[in-house]
């Protein structure tokens, strides 16, 4: 038993033998239990495990009005002694709180936001797929709970954690296309904090791109559209000149924690890094003189996902072939399978557990 007294409550009738691990789509499928605690009287309390199922909630509900909504996206895997496998949840604990403050809302102890995803997992342990490509996505999240109109911070929150048996989130090489005309964050804003209204800021801008054959959109800086910021689903690096480029963590910046291991992982082999603002006039430049040989996203949900097009004022730019990619292919190689415990965990980032 764990540090906080987490009360379970099982499913009467699983539905296991019925789950099918493959060909899952990313993010539909839920699994049988979910996480809930509440945060009143200034304390989190009530920690349990429940069935999945949907709850109610008042129309004053301040977080569908004023927005006070975060979350996190993770992965759990199961190697071949039946350990679950979790990737650096330190880390994403650390970010939620982070989130938190910049929206005001309540901290969550560290200690429970992980003991309550290692709990879950115990429960829906079955549900967690191996077929090739699959994983368990898990889905923390907080939002006010206070029932009033005015617009202050709430007093009062829920947190809870969903698990999704999940297949990629992109099967394929994505195209992208650089966005001039709607900003995803400004500089002093939240595009740090991964909160509910960034996501929603994206989806117009990300319609239009999909009506017009793309992917996904890679943002540029809100004051100039000049520089390279980050795509709607993941960070986004370079290899130019043999050197990794990604842009700095700014305030407009969703500081991944995929980003954060890759940039540790090409470090860890040698590779030379540079976190300089990138100019698209300068990145356009680069895929002209192909001195640019990679382009990809990084992020928990497509792990490493590899661009093949990028296009820019209307001008399409083909990239080079996806199996001349040393770089991400290694990164992602690395990672799938230190993930899934096939290879030494060389950096110590995984967290094993019956
Ligand atoms: C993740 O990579 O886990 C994300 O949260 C991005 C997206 C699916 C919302």
């Amino acid at each position: 038993m764990g540090k906080y007294d987490i009360r379970i409550e099982r499913v009467k009738n699983s539905k296991i033998d019925e789950f099918d691990s493959s060909n899952l789509k990313f993010g539909k499928m839920l699994s049988e239990h979910m996480f809930v605690a509440d945060y009143t009287d200034g304390k989190w309390q009530d920690a349990r495990i429940i069935p999945y199922g949907n709850f109610e909630i008042s129309p004053a509900n301040s977080a569908i009005h004023y927005g006070q909504s975060i979350f996190e996206g993770m992965k759990a895997f199961k190697n071949d002694r039946g350990e679950i496998l979790l990737f650096r949840p330190d880390m994403n604990a650390a970010r939620f709180n982070r989130s938190a403050e910049r929206m005001c809302m309540a901290q969550l102890p560290e200690d429970l936001f992980i003991e309550a995803i290692q709990e879950l997992l115990r429960v829906d342990k079955n549900w967690i797929p191996d077929a090739p490509g699959s994983s368990m996505y898990i889905r923390p999240f907080m939002f006010a709970t206070d029932s009033a109109l005015g617009v202050k911070p709430s007093e009062t929150y829920r947190f809870m954690v969903i698990n999704s048996p999940s297949g990629p989130y992109y099967a394929e090489p994505v195209r992208v296309k650089i966005e001039t005309d709607y900003t995803r964050a400004a500089s002093g804003g939240t595009g740090a904090a991964k909160t509910a209204g960034n996501y929603a800021a994206s989806l117009f801008p990300a319609q239009k791109a999909k009506q017009d054959g793309f992917d996904q959109i890679i943002w540029t800086d809100g004051a100039t559209h000049t520089f390279i910021e980050e795509a709607g689903t993941m960070n986004i690096m370079f290899v130019i000149d043999g050197v990794l480029r990604t842009c700095p963590l700014t305030s407009t910046i969703l500081p991944g924690v995929t980003r954060d291991s890759v940039l540790k992982y090409a470090a860890h082999k040698g590779m030379e890094i540079n976190e300089a603002p990138i100019k698209v006039d300068e990145l356009i430049a680069a895929i002209e003189n192909k001195s640019l040989t990679e382009a990809f996203g990084v992020g928990t949900a497509v792990t490493v996902s590899h661009i093949k097009e990028i296009s820019y004022k209307g001008k399409n730019h083909n990239l080079p072939p996806i199996e001349s990619r040393p770089v991400a292919n290694d990164i992602h190689n690395f990672l799938e399978k230190v993930k899934r415990g096939q290879i030494e965990d060389e950096l110590g980032w995984i967290t094993k557990f019956q």
